[in-house]
């Protein structure tokens, strides 16, 4: 299986177009140690040439023209992207769709509550209908009697998929944000059907169930949130009250932190941060926080990354 980071950034970016963090300040002023992320997304593939789109940012543009095996080669009109993968209905997963629109009809898979989102609050599917036949629901049965669904998907074939409910959180536009439901979020555990090799992958993790936590133990590489070093960092920067257990991000410091329970998983698993937000003090390849992470065997996804598992 071949990942692709395609947006390591959670929703702004690194740097967000209307911030002033000393990160996003120093990104701008081309201070060494920072590199510029795009916004959330990666791409799956088992044959290198029919790639899964796992969440639709609104870089999407930009990262399929920094992503070859994306793009057109075959006919006149031509895509590597196969299909589409939702783990929640968020602006920064989804809105990359509106950009996809020349190439619909397109299979978007996603679960109920999800495509409900999708369909009355940001409308995508129903709007998109009228570019050629729009978005194909293609639905993962999650809810709150089926917390795991194990599907396939047509153009990754070898590989088995099985999406396992998190504890984050609903879209600020959602009727649930606050009181999110089994489908809101979910995690993606990928193994190859020899059982080689695994991933887990889980861009907004809020709290760890046993059930997150036995996907984090059996997989080979977990690729995993890494939104915020401190809950309360954006306000610490007079930001936004509002903290990262609110948003449904579990924060990588303090007690029962990310970084506790990626240090709990076996010494071989390979982990590494993902959907990393611009205030986080692990953009600065410099900083004290960065040298944390080294110390405890953690990377931090960029754009351009490639995973081979
Ligand atoms: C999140 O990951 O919590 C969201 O992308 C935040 C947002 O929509 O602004
Ligand atoms: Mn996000
Ligand atoms: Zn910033």
């Amino acid at each position: 299986m071949q990942i692709l980071i395609l947006g390591a950034g959670a929703g702004g970016g690194f740097p967000q177009w209307n911030c002033n963090c000393p990160n996003c300040q120093g990104v701008r002023e081309g201070r060494p140690g920072l590199t510029p992320r795009t916004q959330s997304s990666i791409a799956i593939s088992s044959d290198g040439e029919r790639w899964l789109l796992c969440n639709a940012s609104p870089d999407i543009r930009a990262q399929i023209a920094a992503n070859p095996e994306l793009q057109p080669r075959r006919g006149v009109r031509d895509t590597g992207i196969a299909e589409v993968l939702l783990v929640d209905a968020q602006i920064d997963h989804t809105t990359g769709l509106l950009s996809l629109r020349e190439g619909c009809p397109l299979d978007v898979w996603c679960t109920p509550s999800v495509h409900r989102d999708l369909s009355t609050g940001f409308p995508l599917f129903p709007m998109l209908e009228h570019w050629q036949g729009g978005l194909r629901w293609q639905p993962i049965m999650m809810d709150a009697e089926h917390r795991q669904v194990a599907f396939s998907v047509p153009s990754c074939p070898g590989l088995r998929f099985t999406a396992v409910a998190l504890d984050s959180n609903a879209p600020p536009y959602s009727p649930r944000r606050g009181s999110p439901t089994p489908g809101d979020n979910l995690g993606l555990f990928i193994e190859d059907s020899a059982g080689a090799t695994s991933l887990f992958y889980a861009p907004g993790l809020g709290e760890l169930t046993d059930e997150v936590r036995d996907c984090l133990a059996r997989a080979d590489c977990v690729l995993v949130d890494g939104t915020l070093w401190h809950d309360d960092e954006m306000a610490r920067l007079g930001i936004t009250q509002t903290t990262g257990a609110q948003m449904g991000h579990l924060a990588l410091a303090g007690e029962r932190g990310m970084i506790d329970e990626l240090d709990a998983l076996p010494e071989s698993t390979r982990r590494v941060l993902i959907h990393i937000n611009n205030t986080n003090p692990i953009l600065d390849e410099t900083s004290a926080e960065r040298a944390v992470l080294e110390d405890h065997g953690i990377e931090v996804a960029f754009d351009g990354m490639r995973l081979t598992l």
